[in-house]
């Protein structure tokens, strides 16, 4: 994305100005300055190693700071031996912390060969006090710890961190502001995500997104179509909507707009070819939505509604305000308007006092469903949600066995769903290169992957594929053209 501001122009004699994205700023040129004084005494340049766990929302927040260390002059690598190292964190199951606390210790070793270095956690573990706690007590080597609420303060907490000789934590509970215009790396330069909105209110009983991602805000349409067109104009031609639940965009605006009106004014934007949206919460899918799915040229035919579980019973104890009939009735509902329409969902297993006869009703649903994937999840305890505290916590042998009866079904039905277009032609996004030399591999709107023999020159362009072979998520093709 194009910056507003010039960081030459900036006078750092004065003081930090007030305006969050001109303070930003203000921050990226003073550590410009430092960090080519420091660059020059090393003799080369300075680096930085981000990774980023969790879901697309980290992705995104994530290329911010990327965008604002590329523009103070630090270059990218993939290994975590550099002069920075970030985490971008995920708390949704407890293996997502496991694996940071795992890389921390190792990063432990690498520190003390180049003592400089700094490191840095941020995201949603962060907000957890627990969490906080352990990196004060076990991991002081760290440099900066800061959660998800103050992401755009990035430049000023770096800044900060470099004067500071302790361990620097800035954790906020919450914020409604939404700074726009922040330099931004993109992974992508044909594709990217667009936030539509930021925290979640639902409060399902297992999750604790809520509780690290704060209240629902949804960026007003205007700022959002704005930056939409910007992103056009630099070459991208696809994006997904990004929100925890995007079917209850718009109501805390003050001038409130529904989801549907919202992709109707994406819709509009000249250039853009395909609209994706994630995720939606089936209590909020709406009749409107599903007519604008319908009649759109640029929505790809791909809804990722979660069910979570089959069971009204558990459905009922997870909070979710749906239940089994609703759910199968959506299914119906959306297969008649976009008969097309390839569906996706996610399943937790064992949740508290799930019966054997709460799981049948599970992959009852998933055998009704005709889903192309189903993402599916051990239930993972999280402190501090009301699930956390239930009884009848499922045992763990009980789970796994759950789980693969799931997973097979889920594999068989995928297979069966995703191989009705085997044979035909279709139009793929080329989106990489696969691993193997000379194959490259695109996505159809339906969301499914497809591998086929290309050339670099195709990346980023939408070409017609033969689709040869369904390996069940993905296929094996060639060029039709
Ligand atoms: N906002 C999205 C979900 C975001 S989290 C929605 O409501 O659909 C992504 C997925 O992680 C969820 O759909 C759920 O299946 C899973 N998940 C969330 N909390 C979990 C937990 N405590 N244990 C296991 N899976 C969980
Ligand atoms: Fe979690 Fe439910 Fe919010 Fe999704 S809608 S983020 S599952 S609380
Ligand atoms: Fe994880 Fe936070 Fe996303 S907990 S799934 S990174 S919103």
């Amino acid at each position: 994305m194009h910056n507003e501001i010039n960081l030459d122009k900036i006078d750092l004699n004065s003081e930090p100005p007030a305006e969050e994205s001109r303070r930003q700023y203000y921050f990226m040129a003073k550590l410009r300055g430092l960090a080519a004084a420091k660059a020059q005494e090393l003799g080369r340049a300075l680096s930085y190693c981000l990774v980023t766990f969790g879901c697309q929302m980290n992705e995104k927040q994530s290329e911010v700071v990327a965008g604002i260390l590329d523009e103070i002059g630090y270059q990218r690598k993939d290994t975590e031996d550099a002069d920075v190292v970030i985490y971008n964190t995920c708390t949704v199951r407890e293996n997502a912390n496991l694996k940071v606390y795992g890389r921390l210790g190792r990063l432990h070793n690498l520190k003390d060969h180049n003592p400089d270095m700094k490191i840095v956690l941020f995201g949603c573990m962060m907000q957890e006090e627990h969490v906080v706690a352990k990196i004060k007590k076990s991991y002081p080597f760290v440099n900066l710890v800061f959660g998800t609420h103050n992401i755009f303060k990035f430049a000023e907490l770096f800044y900060e961190m470099l004067m500071a000789d302790t361990q620097l934590v800035d954790i906020w509970d919450g914020t409604d502001q939404i700074v726009e215009e922040l330099p931004t790396e993109r992974n992508y330069s044909f594709k990217s995500g667009v936030n539509i909105m930021f925290g979640c209110n639902n409060f399902c009983s297992y999750c604790i997104v809520p509780y690290v991602r704060g209240r629902e805000r949804s960026r007003e349409p205007e700022a959002i179509v704005k930056e939409i067109t910007a992103l056009v104009a630099d070459g991208v031609t696809e994006v997904m909507l990004l929100g925890q639940n995007v079917n209850s965009y718009g109501k805390t605006l003050e001038h409130p707009i529904t989801f549907a009106k919202l992709l109707e004014r994406i819709e509009e934007i000249e250039g853009l070819k395909r609209i994706r949206f994630m995720t939606s919460h089936p209590k909020d899918l709406s009749d409107e939505l599903i007519a604008v799915m319908a009649k759109s040229k640029k929505i790809c035919h791909h809804l990722h509604l979660p069910m979570q579980s089959g069971s009204s019973r558990i459905l009922k104890e997870m909070n979710r305000r749906y239940d089994k009939e609703k759910y199968l009735g959506l299914v119906e509902k959306i297969r008649t308007a976009v008969p097309d329409i390839s569906l996706t969902t996610d399943i937790i297993v064992g949740f508290p006092g799930e019966t054997e006869e709460d799981f049948l009703e599970t992959l009852d649903v998933v055998d009704k469903s005709c889903f192309d994937t189903a993402f599916t999840f051990i239930y993972s305890k999280r402190s501090g949600t009301p699930a956390a505290n239930m009884e009848n916590q499922v045992p763990e042998d009980v789970v796994k066995e759950r789980f693969d009866r799931l997973l097979a079904l889920v594999q068989e039905k995928g297979r069966i769903a995703s191989s009705r277009f085997e044979g035909t032609v279709q139009e793929i996004l080329v989106e990489d290169e696969s691993k193997e030399k000379g194959i490259f591999t695109g996505r159809t709107e339906y969301n499914l992957l497809v591998h086929f023999p290309g050339s670099e020159e195709l990346l980023g362009k939408y070409v017609k594929v033969q689709l040869d072979t369904c390996k069940g998520f993905y296929y094996l093709g060639t060029l039709a053209e």
